[in-house]
């Protein structure tokens, strides 16, 4: 049973003022490897700060490339993070893993660059239209490198494979045809001009190693940092993934054993995760059988709605949402359906949270409203509403303008730009 959402007066969050001590949005290890609609580390931190404690433990369920762990292990919290993202495993491994000794741990990541060198160029991955998306060197060079990282786990520890597959893995858009400001994989005007003028990178084993070097520094300061800190606090915080989940079940999290919940879920019909990161999912082998079309099935906002299925008139309950479903099914009957499924998946989420949340914990959400199909969706004010019939208590809303945020995809003809992203302040009931 859904109440209209309470009114609050949001406040100007302006998260890039409130923690004058990140020096940039890719400090540390934040600066290892791109990945679309990242946070700011300013929101985690700004939210850990006001709603946690050093050695709490908080949980990220959409924590994509781990930056919200990142920045709790540095205020010395414990943290989980869930994804349906193999990739966002081996980000948060290269980024949090504390290695015992950082100057051998360097010399085996360098040693494999070279390994790599001489390594045969067979190894192909199943993407398809290889030829394509990358010119003759570059594929050959990939093939050795990623070649010798996934053929050889033996010669390696396994965090040293880890950390330079992610190494390889972000020079991937770097030496590809496809154009790196757009981001899902797409051979622009500008691409095709480059190749023409056959100006286009292609020298990947060169372009690791410039990546590994200042990936490997960033490791060791963030390292040093954690390694300082940990005196002061006693303990070191670690960061972990939680294996076989997903946010709508959160399944392997125990009933209020979760401190608090930080996140920024995916936009309502506004991102194709999965697609403008396919070619590096491609190359690191994480993409085997249908495991694409599997990811883009279990994604929050999914598109892969059979139209059978879309012919009734989506209802979700909520009266505003109901008749903002209605108008959107009218012109566009699958996307009425999309936009229902995807609320419908978050209020699974919102439930799992709860459970795990401990009574008394917080909750802080980052989303953005949507214009599909030229109606307006206020997502934050329905996504309240879902709260607050699960129990929630809404703490604060506030509000902050996007200025850039890396990869961030151009939306779709059918989704409205989001020029603002609200952050919503949940606690659980009691103590
Ligand atoms: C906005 S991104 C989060 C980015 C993250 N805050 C960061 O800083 O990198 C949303 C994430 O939700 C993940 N996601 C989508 N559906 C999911 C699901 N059902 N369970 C868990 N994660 C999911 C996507 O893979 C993506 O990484």
């Amino acid at each position: 049973m859904f109440m209209k959402a309470k009114q609050y007066a949001a406040k100007d969050f302006s998260f890039r003022k409130t923690c004058p001590e990140i020096p940039n949005t890719t400090y540390l290890t934040h600066k290892i490897h791109y990945y679309p609609a990242k946070f700011i580390p300013h929101i985690p931190r700004w939210f850990l700060k006001e709603y946690s404690r050093p050695n709490n433990t908080i949980l990220d369920p959409f924590c994509g490339s781990g930056t919200a762990l990142v920045e709790a292990n540095l205020l010395g919290i414990n943290a989980l993070g869930v994804d349906i993202n193999p990739l966002a495993h081996m980000l948060l491994q290269a980024k949090t893993e504390l290695v015992e000794d950082h100057d051998k741990f360097s010399a085996q990541c360098l040693t494999a660059i070279d390994k790599a060198r001489s390594h045969p160029s067979n190894y192909m991955p199943d993407l398809p239209n290889l030829d394509t998306w990358f010119l003759s060197q570059a594929r050959e060079e990939l093939s050795r490198i990623f070649g010798y990282l996934l053929e050889n786990p033996d010669q390696l520890p396994e965090a040293v494979i880890n950390f330079m597959l992610v190494c390889a893995s972000s020079i991937v858009r770097k030496v590809c045809n496809a154009d790196p400001q757009i981001s899902k994989p797409f051979i622009s005007r500008r691409m095709r001009a480059l190749l023409k003028e056959d100006a286009v990178e292609q020298r990947a084993l060169h372009l690791l190693e410039r990546h590994t070097r200042t990936f490997l520094d960033r490791k060791n300061k963030y390292m040093r940092t954690v390694a300082n800190l940990g005196k002061i606090w006693g303990y070191l915080p670690i960061s972990k993934m939680v294996m076989d989940s997903d946010a709508r079940t959160l399944r392997n999290i125990s009933n209020q054993s979760i401190d608090s919940i930080i996140t920024s879920p995916p936009y309502a019909n506004a991102q194709e995760y999965f697609r403008s990161i396919k070619m590096e999912l491609y190359w690191l082998n994480l993409l085997k059988d249908n495991s694409l079309k599997q990811l883009n099935r279990e994604i929050v906002g999914t598109e892969s709605l059979p139209l059978s299925e879309c012919r009734d008139t989506p209802v979700f309950g909520i009266e505003d949402l109901d008749s903002a479903l209605g108008q959107v099914h009218l012109v566009d009957q699958k996307r009425g359906h999309i936009v229902l499924r995807y609320f419908q998946d978050m209020q699974a989420s919102i439930e799992q949270c709860y459970r795990v949340l401990k009574p008394g914990g917080y909750f802080g959400l980052l989303v953005g409203d949507n214009v599909i199909r030229k109606i307006k969706i206020d997502t934050h004010t329905f996504i309240q509403e879902i709260a607050e019939s699960v129990d929630f208590i809404t703490e604060d809303i506030g509000y902050d303008r996007i200025v850039a945020r890396r990869l961030t995809p151009k939306r779709n003809a059918s989704a409205g730009l989001i020029e603002i992203e609200w952050m919503l302040i949940f606690r659980k009931p009691g103590l």
